[in-house]
Formats: C-alpha cells, sequence, structure tokens
C-alpha cells in the first residue's frame, strides 16, 4: 500500500475507520511512545521512495533531470520582489497580522475575482487569506467534519485534501476519474449510505494530475447534488491561469452565484510562480469563511503583511507576466508532447496545468511506483507515479514540466533508450 504526503493520495478506495488499531513502529533504544491514531494514514510515502531513488541515481553519478514536483522553475516577477523588499524596511509590518489580515489584501483579492469572473465578493466576510491554498484545504475539514463524517474526494487527486480529512478523524470516500468520463466524478455512482454521512465534497479542476478541465454545466450538477444532500462544495483553483486554450475556465461560484455551499481556493504559487512566499487565498460562502478563519486562528497568526503586499502588487500589477509563464509552459507542453509521440509514446495534449498525465506502456500498465524508481535509477529522469496520487492513477505518470524544453527533449531521449 503507498500514501502520499505533500504530493498524491493514498490508493485506496474507501479508507481505514478512524478507530481502527495501528501499531506505530518504534527504534529498539527509544520507549514506546504513543501517538495518534489520526497519524497512521500519513506514515507511508510514494514520494519518500521517490527520494530514496533519486538521492541513489544522484549518488551513481546520473544527472537529475527532476519533472516530479509541481513547482515552477520561473522567477517571481521584479514589482511583486520590490513591494517584498519596501515591506522588510517597514518595522509597522513586523508584528503579529491578527485575524482575517489586511483590508487591501482582502480588496485585492476580491476585485481580482470580480474581474475574471463577474460576481462581486464582500472583501469582509468573503475572503480569507492563507499560507499556501494547501494550508486552507487541509484546515478546512476540522470545521466541517464530526469524527467519522465523510469527504468525498477525488481520485487521483491532491494529497492536503486527504491529509486534512484524516487530521479532522473524517472518513473518505473516493471518486474514481476515469478516461473514459473524461476525468470527471459520477455523482450517481456513489452508494446513497454515504452520501447521507458526507459533509464535505472536494473538486479541482483544471486537475492535478490528470490535467482535466471541467465545464460550467458540470460544476452546475455538482453544485444542484451538494445542494440536495447538504454538502459542503470545496473547489481548489490553482490552474485558474495555467489554461493553453479558450477564453478561460469556470469558477465554482458562477454555478453557485449566491454562494449557497461553496468555497473556492487561489494560490500564488502557480500564476505568479510564488510558492516559496506562501500565500493563497479562499473566496466563498461567508459562513465557511468564517469557520475556516476560526481554524486558522487556533493554530496561525497570518502570512507575513510583507507577502501579504507582494501579493496586491501580484493581483494589482501588470499581469503581462502571467501571460508570459503561460506561453512558456505552452511550448514546454508541445514541445514535450511532440517528442514523446516521435519516440512512439501517445499521450493527450494536456488542455490546462503544468503537467502531462501519461497512460504507461507495458509491461508498466499496472506498475507505476517499479517504473519511476527504475527509470530515475538507471536514466536520471524522475516523474511521479500515478498511483501515489490514489488507486485510480496507477498505471499512470505525471510530467512535471518544470525545465526548458531543451532538457525535456533531453528527458525523453533517455525515457526512450529506458523504454527500449
Ligand atoms: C491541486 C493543488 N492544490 C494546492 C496546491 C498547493 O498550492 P499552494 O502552494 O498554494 O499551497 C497544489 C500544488 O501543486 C495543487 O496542485
Amino acid at each position: 500500500m503507498y500514501w502520499l504526503i505533500g504530493e498524491g493520495t493514498q490508493n485506496h478506495a474507501q479508507y481505514p475507520l478512524a478507530n481502527a488499531q495501528y501499531p506505530l513502529p518504534t527504534s529498539n533504544s527509544q520507549k514506546k511512545m504513543q501517538f495518534a491514531q489520526r497519524l497512521q494514514p500519513l506514515q507511508s510515502n510514494v514520494f519518500a521512495d521517490m527520494d530514496i531513488a533519486k538521492a541513489a541515481a544522484l549518488a551513481a553519478g546520473r544527472d537529475l533531470i527532476d519533472l516530479s514536483l509541481g513547482s515552477s522553475d520561473l522567477p517571481t516577477e521584479n514589482h511583486v520582489i520590490d513591494a517584498i523588499a519596501q515591506s522588510l524596511h517597514d518595522p509597522s509590518t513586523h508584528g503579529y497580522l491578527l485575524f482575517h489580515g489586511t483590508q487591501a489584501f482582502r480588496q485585492a483579492a476580491a476585485t481580482w475575482y470580480e474581474q475574471k469572473f463577474g460576481i462581486s465578493v464582500n472583501p469582509e466576510t468573503e475572503v480569507l487569506p492563507l499560507i499556501g491554498s494547501q494550508e486552507g484545504t487541509a484546515h478546512l475539514p476540522l470545521a466541517i467534519l464530526n469524527p467519522g463524517d465523510y469527504a468525498l474526494l477525488l481520485d487521483p487527486g491532491y494529497p492536503s485534501h486527504v491529509g486534512g480529512v484524516y487530521l479532522a478523524s473524517g472518513q473518505i470516500y473516493t471518486m474514481p476519474l476515469l478516461a473514459e468520463n473524461h476525468f470527471l466524478p459520477v455523482f450517481a455512482d456513489i452508494p446513497d449510505e454515504i452520501v447521507a454521512k458526507s459533509k464535505m465534497m472536494v473538486l479541482s479542476y483544471p486537475h492535478n494530475p490528470t490535467t482535466a478541465i471541467a465545464t460550467l454545466a458540470f460544476f452546475e450538477e455538482a453544485v444542484r447534488f451538494c445542494q440536495k444532500h447538504n454538502i459542503v462544495l470545496v473547489h481548489d483553483f490553482p490552474y485558474v491561469d495555467l489554461i493553453f486554450e479558450g477564453k478561460g475556465v469556470p469558477s465554482i461560484l458562477q454555478a453557485d452565484r449566491e454562494k449557497s455551499i461553496s468555497i473556492e481556493f487561489f494560490t500564488l504559487s502557480k500564476s505568479y510562480n510564488m510558492g516559496g512566499f506562501r500565500i493563497g487565498y479562499a473566496i466563498g460562502n461567508a459562513e465557511l469563511i468564517r469557520a475556516l478563519r476560526q481554524v486558522k486562528a487556533a493554530v496561525d497568526f497570518n502570512q507575513y503583511k510583507g507577502i501579504l503586499n507582494g501579493a496586491i502588487a501580484a493581483l494589482t500589477g501588470s499581469q503581462t507576466g502571467v501571460d508570459a509563464g503561460v506561453n512558456i509552459f505552452r511550448q514546454r507542453r508541445d514541445t514535450f508532447i511532440a517528442a514523446l509521440h516521435h519516440i512512439g509514446w501517445e499521450v493527450p495534449t494536456p488542455p490546462a496545468t503544468m503537467y502531462v498525465w501519461a497512460k504507461l506502456p507495458a509491461p508498466w500498465t499496472h506498475n507505476s511506483v517499479d517504473f519511476c524508481t527504475k527509470l530515475v535509477k538507471e536514466t536520471g529522469v524522475a516523474v511521479s507515479p500515478g498511483s501515489g496520487f490514489g488507486k485510480s492513477g496507477e498505471g499512470y505518470v505525471r510530467f512535471a514540466l518544470v525545465h526548458n524544453p531543451s532538457i525535456l527533449e533531453i528527458a525523453v531521449e533517455r525515457i526512450a533508450e529506458f523504454l527500449h
């Protein structure tokens, strides 16, 4: 059994019960220390296995090309850095920032959202700054679930969605994402008894790792389903700008204009290459925002004000850098897909995100971990095994396009040698 922490999910359709007995490993020299059972599902980690394989490849003198992590290699723009640097010299930014961040940040996020999606947002009650969107999606279950309540999650999906439910002692029902359904969940397939015990559903489109996008009609169906069954609808939306064709993708709030049950999570990590700065925000139903703020008030004091000032500069300044980033990732995508096709690996062209989701050829169709560990050991090319993102990800690998086209082409040459 494999579990991912950081990037990925468990590979079980239905996860262990919160009250199961799990012995935790102890070393001989240690007294047996007792930890909470909720930690148990977070123990094993496919990425840890990959890290070991990457270290072994480096030790063997391989030249590592790491396509396994979705962390942008592009720099943060200068006007954003300048705003943060100025703040550093301003002592008024050095203290705690209480409650829900600065009014200026909340207003910048609300205005950005209104301009993009045409729905007005109250910056006082409907916006909450986060220390990265992962922090928000992982904390939200603490505000929604009682022990044993179900969360409906995508499989494959993003790990903080899983981790947050376990930390809240909730249970997980995974909705399989299959190629024949365009990697969208089928709500009618969820058993009635699970629906009755479900308190939240998490969607995320454009989707990591499958790169699928969702239509407004799909979101409307999700809203109707969740309204009918009294389920909170969460939409994790980090790839809002990383779209390669068309006019953009819908926000969940366009399907729930009253903000009756929905909350959406945004990040500056992808659009503005600010992953290391840890800044994101939630927009949505005022009661959900207040509940998440209550959880956060117990565990953190907000992101540093200087970084909020950098985020304001990013959200309100020129957006040409965002467009330039999209063009760079489109060019990488085109180069990489052409190179894979050239070596006979037919993969679909992703419509969005910074990833390529590729079905493995024989004999690897049922062992993505084996493929990835052997590939990195023998060639130095590191990619993520699909099973690390959930049971339905088995038989796939995810490439993160975080290098220039020339490096991506070298990676594909090495993959070709490995496959043949
Ligand atoms: C679906 C999804 N949510 C959240 C995140 C993390 O965002 P942040 O850096 O804001 O925590 C990622 C990063 O890869 C992601 O793919």
